[in-house]
């Protein structure tokens, strides 16, 4: 079998926003590779980062922006130095797209079904509007819309089916790496499960590669080949998504399973003490160690560097490393 193809690649990625209260680190030194038709799953609590993430990789940048620096790779190239003209055209929502967090709640509301799937191919590749249209139509079907849905407006459309327009926008450039932020957060259980099946379909159909944001543990296993586990700013562990349920390596990692419910066993749920660090003056050493009911002395005094755990396996954890 031929071996798959990285289609993105993170080295360094750092970005910090100006605040009154002086510069905020939202991501700091993330570092990650996505292959085709691979979906990475980034799990965290809310604050951490995940979405600035997200919007990063896109260049999407707040004006309050103080600096970004690392490197992305798409497809071997390196574009976070591109110029934006050059980005604009040839990479975002080209090569990379996105479904923005609560993306669904903010559709135009003057904007027909077919008008909001269309809008993104004539804004940002000047495509005719009967073309667009046309384009638009081929991917109602495949988000499972029906026809009759095309001529009505937000307020007429089911969360579901709102959530699939959205999708249907992200798609319709035909990207090879779509994000998804926070997809089903605000969607009802059968709904949510509706729209994964939807994903995973549409990642079988078109060989997407997708980043999967999510802050709940349980809908990230349904979709990912590996699990990223964002704390501070940080990817603290990344691992198989397999490895991420058996073996966990972070102290956070663990107390996040510890804190969720389970249909196999009847454990005591735990909650993790404490609350996020802030992101203008983090905590010393590991930033998860005023929370961590695994904290050694090194822990307090000494960063972490990212460990190797296992076969593609790291944490940014002393636990069961010697470092004296
Ligand atoms: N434009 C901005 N200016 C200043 N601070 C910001 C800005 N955008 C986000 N932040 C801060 O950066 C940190 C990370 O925010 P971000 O939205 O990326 O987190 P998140 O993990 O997506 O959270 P959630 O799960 O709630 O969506 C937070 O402390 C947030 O307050
Ligand atoms: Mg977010």
């Amino acid at each position: 079998m031929r071996e798959k193809e990285t289609v993105l690649r993170l080295n360094n990625f750092s970005l910090t926003y100006k605040t009154q209260k002086g510069p905020l680190q939202a991501v700091r030194n993330v570092s990650f590779e996505l292959k085709e038709g691979e979906t990475l799953a980034i799990v965290g609590e809310s604050g951490c980062g995940k979405s600035s993430l997200a919007r990063g990789i896109l260049r999407l940048f707040p004006r309050n922006l103080e600096k970004v620096s690392g490197e992305i790779y798409m497809d071997g190239q390196e574009v976070l130095s591109m110029k934006e003209e050059d980005f604009r055209k040839n990479v975002r929502w080209t090569k990379i797209s996105m479904v923005f967090q609560g993306a669904m709640n903010s559709l135009n509301p003057i904007l027909k079904t077919i008008q909001q799937i269309s809008e993104p191919l004539i804004i940002h590749m000047g495509m005719d509007k009967i073309s667009a249209y046309n384009r638009a139509k081929e991917l109602l079907s495949l988000v499972g819309i029906p026809e009759s849905f095309a001529e009505r407006y937000p307020f007429e459309l089911s969360g579901g089916m709102k959530q699939r327009v959205v999708i249907a926008m992200a798609l319709v450039t035909h990207p090879k790496v779509v994000i998804l932020d926070e997809p089903t957060s605000a969607l009802d259980v059968i709904t949510q499960a509706n729209i994964m099946n939807l994903l995973k379909l549409l990642k079988k159909e078109l060989n997407l590669s997708y980043i999967f944001i999510t802050h709940d543990i349980a809908t990230a296993s349904e979709l990912a080949d590996n699990i990223a586990v964002m704390y501070a700013g940080e990817i603290v562990e990344i691992s198989p998504s397999e490895v991420f349920y058996s073996k966990p390596a972070h102290g956070y990692t663990m107390m996040l399973l510890d804190s969720v419910p389970t249909l196999k066993t009847t454990k005591k749920l735990k909650s993790i003490p404490g609350s996020p660090p802030s992101l203008i003056n983090p905590p010393t050493g590991c930033r998860f160690h005023p929370r961590c009911q695994y904290v050694m002395d090194i822990c307090k005094k000494k960063e972490p560097p990212m460990f190797q755990k296992g076969e593609n396996h790291y944490a940014k954890c002393y636990i069961g490393e010697s470092h004296e």
